[in-house]
């Protein structure tokens, strides 16, 4: 006789190659704490419905909470044959108080709202886990900002020399993305905190159950208003996903900028021997292998997006087995988000920044030049003219390895009257970093403001 618990309508063991094809149990076992705390909520319900007794129930709680300490404490079997985790819980709860009681919890449910349910619970705790590890990411952030305050560094488009900016200021554009990755999660949360169970298979259920009474046991918002939407839904699991990748590209630009800036042509930082690797063969290579990694897991995780999109843009309504396949893609991202944002908030903390050789680098690549445009501009040039001339004085310092500042004022003359003594101010590097004033500039009043504002925001001092 085939022991699953469908196996009433089969006259034959399923074939082994199926059963491994099949099951799930090997990686959505992850799922045991949802499976059983949704369990008790419902053998709950279902007692002060009138469905089962109290006695009834109250059986099926202590079980299953016998069960989750056996889990807890590695001495639970899953079993491959039993399928997935539900039917495992199921089957080990029929061992303990015996099938007449046990048999009477998946009354009114099925395991697709079932699956759901696990489904939404596991991503609440993720999106709390990976918004307080954001969290803690972004104080490190910020105390890279705060520590290192006073330092210039040549800003960049297109890899090439633009202007100069406080290394603050770029610290504090991923301050921003993160702030919106935060949002992002929180948004999936509430997304995601609506109850599900009740919708059965597909089309509810014909018992008077209570699923509000479900729903506030478990803290959801809400719940489900169609049953068929319920079960089929994975949009929570596709938003988790794309919070995700975004999250992982914004890391992954900054894993580029660590590795480009750790390279000897830069030298801007180093990261320390801790969050470093060696080379097998050459005595002298210290790597920059976490930000390289990052790099190249946010690859899988922006892939494990696409895997999901995949999965549901040809599934018709409602549950297919299909479905099944969210669940490794979605362990895998929330695992790699979580160690990465863990591994990188130290990894930024112990940075050394080498705030000269940033300083030293802003002297060449001519990145006051568009202050002497504008200088030209404050003396009533157009802005269009005046790049034009300020062109025509870099060619010549580059004919002559001068630097803007090297030229003395009857030199720049020579280009425009409109110069004066005054410009050697406007040139200076401090100058030009603290004129941009505008709101969301890179003058130093500016950043500073908006270290205390992030600190405010992240609750610190
Ligand atoms: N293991 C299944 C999944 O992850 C659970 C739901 C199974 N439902 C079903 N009718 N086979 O999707």
């Amino acid at each position: 006789m085939p022991k699953k618990q469908w196996g009433g309508r089969f006259r034959k063991e399923q074939d082994r190659l199926a059963l491994l094809y099949t099951e799930s149990v090997s990686f959505d076992w992850r799922l045991y704490p949802y499976d059983i705390a949704g369990s008790v909520a419902y053998a709950q319900m279902l007692a002060h419905c009138g469905i089962v007794k109290k006695t009834e129930s109250g059986k099926i709680i202590s079980a299953l909470l016998e069960i989750d300490k056996e889990i807890v404490e590695g001495r639970f079997t899953f079993e491959l044959e039993l399928e997935d985790i539900h039917t495992n819980i199921e089957a080990a709860l029929v061992k303990k108080i015996g099938a007449d009681v046990a048999g009477k919890l998946h009354t009114g449910r099925s395991r697709n709202d079932q699956v759901a349910l696990d489904m939404r619970m596991y991503i609440r705790d993720q999106t709390f886990s990976i918004i307080a590890l954001i969290d803690e990411f972004q104080k490190a952030l910020v105390k890279l900002a705060e520590d290192n305050s006073e330092v210039i560094m040549p800003g960049f488009t297109h890899m090439q020399h633009a202007q100069p900016v406080l290394f603050a200021h770029h610290m504090l554009a991923y301050y921003e993305m993160l702030t919106r990755d935060r949002n992002r999660f929180a948004d999936c949360y509430h997304t995601t905190n609506v109850m599900p169970l009740g919708s059965a298979a597909l089309a509810g259920t014909s018992f008077s159950i209570n699923r509000a009474m479900v729903a506030k046991e478990l803290d959801f918002d809400s719940v489900s208003r169609n049953s068929m939407d319920a079960v089929a839904d994975r949009d929570f699991l596709i938003v988790f996903l794309s919070a995700c990748a975004i999250l992982m590209t914004h890391i992954s630009r900054l894993s580029e900028e660590l590795i480009i800036w750790s390279s000897p042509e830069f030298r801007f930082i180093e990261i320390d021997d801790a969050f470093a690797t060696g080379s097998s063969i050459m005595p002298q290579k210290k790597n920059p292998d976490v930000a390289e990694l990052a790099r190249g897991k946010a690859a899988r995780v922006n892939g494990n997006l696409m895997i999901l999109l995949g999965l549901m843009k040809g599934l018709p309504l409602t549950y297919n087995r299909d479905m099944q396949e969210d669940k490794p893609c979605v362990f895998d991202s929330a695992d790699v988000v979580m160690n990465t944002l863990r591994v990188f908030a130290p990894m930024m903390t112990s940075l050394t920044v080498y705030g000269d050789r940033m300083e030293e680098m802003c002297r060449s690549g001519f990145l006051n030049a568009t202050d002497l445009a504008d200088y030209l501009v404050k003396k009533g040039m157009s802005f269009r003219e005046a790049h034009g001339v300020v062109g025509k004085i870099v060619t010549h310092c580059l004919e002559n390895i001068l630097a803007l500042e090297d030229l003395p004022l009857e030199t720049l003359r020579n280009f425009s009257p409109l110069f004066d003594q005054d410009v050697s101010g406007a040139l200076d590097l401090n100058n030009v970093v603290n004129s941009r004033r505008v709101v969301g500039g890179t003058a130093r009043a500016n950043v500073l403001r908006e270290i205390r504002r992030a600190k405010r925001e992240l609750g610190i001092q």
